[in-house]
């Protein structure tokens, strides 16, 4: 398995430009199977979920290709509904493929997701949206099976505003006969980009952004060209990094209002954020300020996503913080990690109490989950001595090519995959 090996202890320096949201992009390839055709998606980022969901897609018939940030997807020739046990396991997201597979097919055939290191990933809200529409919803040990003859509009309350299931209901009802409301839907910027995207094809989509989203179904859609927002957690992360390591990072093609959350939190560490349209400026030339209290809740509140990677600026801070974690049972696992480097944080029930230390030092750490693993990455770039970063195929799950982007920011980091012992 590829490593990462950083030698820390160097402030980023330079400018960089922002990658493609990939919680943008995954369900606008879905919600590609809505329309026959040639769909084109730019700004799609290079990562190992967006492979694996052309992957399925390729599995279902269609026809994929994606170079240079650009997918081109003709779903004329998709002629199953039923997608792979072994592809859904890749990718938990994948979920939300049932909506688009019922609104084309009538029926769908997929698998639970199953837990991860985050946490168990329920889709009980997925499955009740889809009932609600006039699914009919039968599992079979892991097994999935889903029929529509007809969906129908239908009003839906989430009982938790999951990002996933809001998904999942906007492409179902987009072909459904009459009106659907999403009451306490999901609000993150993603869900703003799937609405476009849909209208683009024709949908009659409002409200993405806001808790209330209303859908009136069409009787079909048609390809289109769209380009995906560009991702607010990969802005995040280097911002982090750029204050950890108490430098100076221009990042370019951000969409600094799906940030203020983070910026606020920075702003209150004592790091020193320019916004100008769409640039984001980052500097720090001295240690941070603790922060008393930050708590992850669905957008526009702090993101569950940036949770483990403002750890490590918290642990380097001058005072105690606490960061309470609200939206994943198990998203604290870089805890002991960040310990083995010298941190000083304790865990209480779902909340973390970090005291900050005057310096981390360098270890052999294993990344657990994607944004983990991308918060090692920043200890290690902050750490002094060496730092080797393991199971970083989770991070290439959402970062591109992490260490060719951080070496452009003047980070010491190279990757070694180990020669296979034929
Ligand atoms: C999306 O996951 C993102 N993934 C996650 O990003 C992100 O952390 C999450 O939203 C929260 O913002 C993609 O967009 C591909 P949820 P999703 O449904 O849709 C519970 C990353 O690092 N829940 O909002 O799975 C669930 O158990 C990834 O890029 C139910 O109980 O998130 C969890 O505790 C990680 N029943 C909470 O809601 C359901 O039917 C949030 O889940 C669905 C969810």
């Amino acid at each position: 398995m590829d490593k990462l090996v950083i030698e820390g202890g160097k402030p980023l320096s330079g400018t960089i430009v922002i990658q493609g949201a990939k919680n943008a992009a995954l369900p606008i390839l879905a919600a590609s199977l809505l329309a026959d055709g040639t769909t084109t998606i730019d700004h799609v980022p290079d990562l190992l979920d967006i492979d694996v969901m052309l992957n399925i897609l390729r599995e279902l018939g269609c026809r994929a290709e994606h170079s240079g940030g650009t997918v081109v997807l003709d779903t004329e020739t998709a002629h199953t509904s039923h997608v792979p046990e072994s592809l859904m396991r890749q990718m938990r997201s994948s979920i939300f493929l049932m909506g688009p597979l019922l609104a084309r097919f009538g029926e769908t055939q997929v698998y639970q997701p199953g837990g991860c290191a985050i946490g168990e990933r329920k889709i009980d809200l997925h499955l009740e949206g889809l009932k609600a529409l006039g699914a009919e919803i039968e599992e079979l040990g892991n097994r999935i099976i889903c029929r529509a003859d007809k969906l129908r509009g239908a009003d839906i309350h989430l009982t938790f505003p999951s990002v996933g299931a809001t998904e999942n209901i906007m492409m179902a009802a987009a072909l459904a006969e009459g009106r659907t409301t999403i009451t306490n839907a999901a609000r993150e910027p993603e869900i703003q980009d799937l609405q476009r995207f849909l209208n683009a094809m024709g949908a009659k989509i409002m409200g993405a952004g806001t808790d209330t989203i209303t859908i009136d179904g069409v009787q079909s859609l048609t390809p289109c060209r769209y380009k995906v927002i560009p991702d607010r957690i990969v802005a995040g992360t280097i911002m982090v990094a750029a204050a950890a390591t108490r430098g100076h990072v221009t990042l370019q093609n951000t969409q600094p209002a799906h940030l203020s959350s983070l910026i606020h939190v920075l702003r209150r560490a004592g790091v020193q954020i320019v916004v100008d349209g769409d640039i984001i400026k980052v500097g720090s030339a001295t240690r941070p300020k603790a922060v008393e209290r930050i708590v992850t809740s669905p957008y526009p509140a702090f993101p569950t996503d940036l949770q483990s990677q403002v750890m490590v600026l918290l642990t380097l801070a001058d005072g105690v913080s606490v960061l309470k974690e609200t939206i994943f049972e198990g998203r604290l696992k870089h805890v002991d990690e960040l310990s083995r480097m010298g941190a000083d944080i304790r865990v209480d029930m779902n909340a973390a109490f970090i005291r900050g230390v005057p310096r981390l030092y360098g270890a052999t750490v294993e990344a657990t989950d994607l944004r983990a693993g991308a918060a090692l990455v920043i200890a290690g770039l902050a750490a002094q001595g060496k730092t080797v970063v393991e199971q970083i195929h989770h991070i290439d799950r959402g970062y591109e090519k992490i260490e060719t982007m951080l070496s452009r920011l003047g980070a010491r980091i190279s990757r070694y995959s180990p020669v296979p012992n034929n």
